[in-house]
């Protein structure tokens, strides 16, 4: 998969898209990442991306015409229109299930804005996705285009070296991940759960999904709301809320 940013910083999304997993995965070939400088498209001496707003206002607006020149040097690479997603607080609230949808596409373009924006101009000729990381405002687009990207690229074949590890992790399913241990069994007087020592491999399964629902009813009881459950799972989720009126959390470990 192909992934294309345009931005005033390529080296910021360089330097972090070509480190540990993802690097990896660019050395592997499972995923290209493909920076292209808005500046080097910009048509006048200075080389100027930004101008003043039309109506007046505090600060600048990133100028349409390096913004389509740099998409325009992608269309021409690929030879197709690409899907453009630009990054704003404007735009539809990122998740785990976009993530998936997106990881079907061949190439994708992140566009970065900064200052105040993006003239609307070009963002109406280019973009077809807005999206945000959440509800708040950030700098500029490059870290939330970099939080996609590691999000998108981890459900991209190959890019993980144990398969599963993208299936069962927290979200699937609508749930939290269960807890986890590693060695030693017994650390700051606390030990492993006995079920995950038994080598019974049915009990142990039994035993992660009873977590999991335990966990995303505590700590994100919204999620249940799109979780598939059983009836013996609805009362447990029941219980964890009857756990918690009384002010005491429910004891992880009681379900064993
Ligand atoms: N640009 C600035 N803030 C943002 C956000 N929360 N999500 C996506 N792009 C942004």
């Amino acid at each position: 998969m192909n992934f294309h940013v345009l931005t005033l910083f390529p080296e910021m999304v360089n330097d972090c898209l070509h480190t540990s997993i993802l690097g990896r995965a660019v050395l592997k070939g499972c995923i290209s990442i493909n920076t292209v400088d808005i500046r080097d498209y910009a048509d006048n001496k200075h080389l100027r991306v930004d101008d003043y707003t039309y109506g007046g206002g505090a600060g600048m607006l990133m100028r349409a015409q390096p913004v389509y020149g740099a998409y325009e040097a992608v269309e021409k690479r690929i030879g197709f229109r690409p899907r453009v997603i630009y990054l704003t607080p404007q735009g539809r609230v990122f998740d785990q299930q976009m993530a998936k949808d997106l990881a079907l596409e061949q190439d994708l373009v992140f566009l970065c804005g900064h200052y105040e924006g993006i003239d609307e101009r070009v963002l109406e000729e280019i973009v077809t996705d807005e999206v945000s990381i959440g509800d708040y405002v950030l700098t500029g687009g490059e870290l939330p285009a970099m939080v996609m990207i590691d999000a998108i690229a981890r459900m991209v074949p190959g890019v993980l070296s144990n398969g599963d590890s993208a299936r069962t992790e927290s979200f699937e399913d609508s749930l939290l991940e269960y807890p986890q241990y590693s060695r030693p069994e017994v650390w700051h007087e606390k030990a492993v759960p006995p079920v995950l020592l038994s080598g019974h491999h049915a009990n142990i399964e039994k035993w992660r999904r009873e977590q999991a629902v335990i966990r995303t009813a505590r700590k994100r009881p919204d999620l249940l709301e799109r979780a598939v459950l059983t009836k013996e799972e609805q009362r447990l989720v029941l219980q964890v809320r009857e756990e918690g009126k009384d002010g005491s959390l429910p004891d992880e470990g009681e379900h064993e």
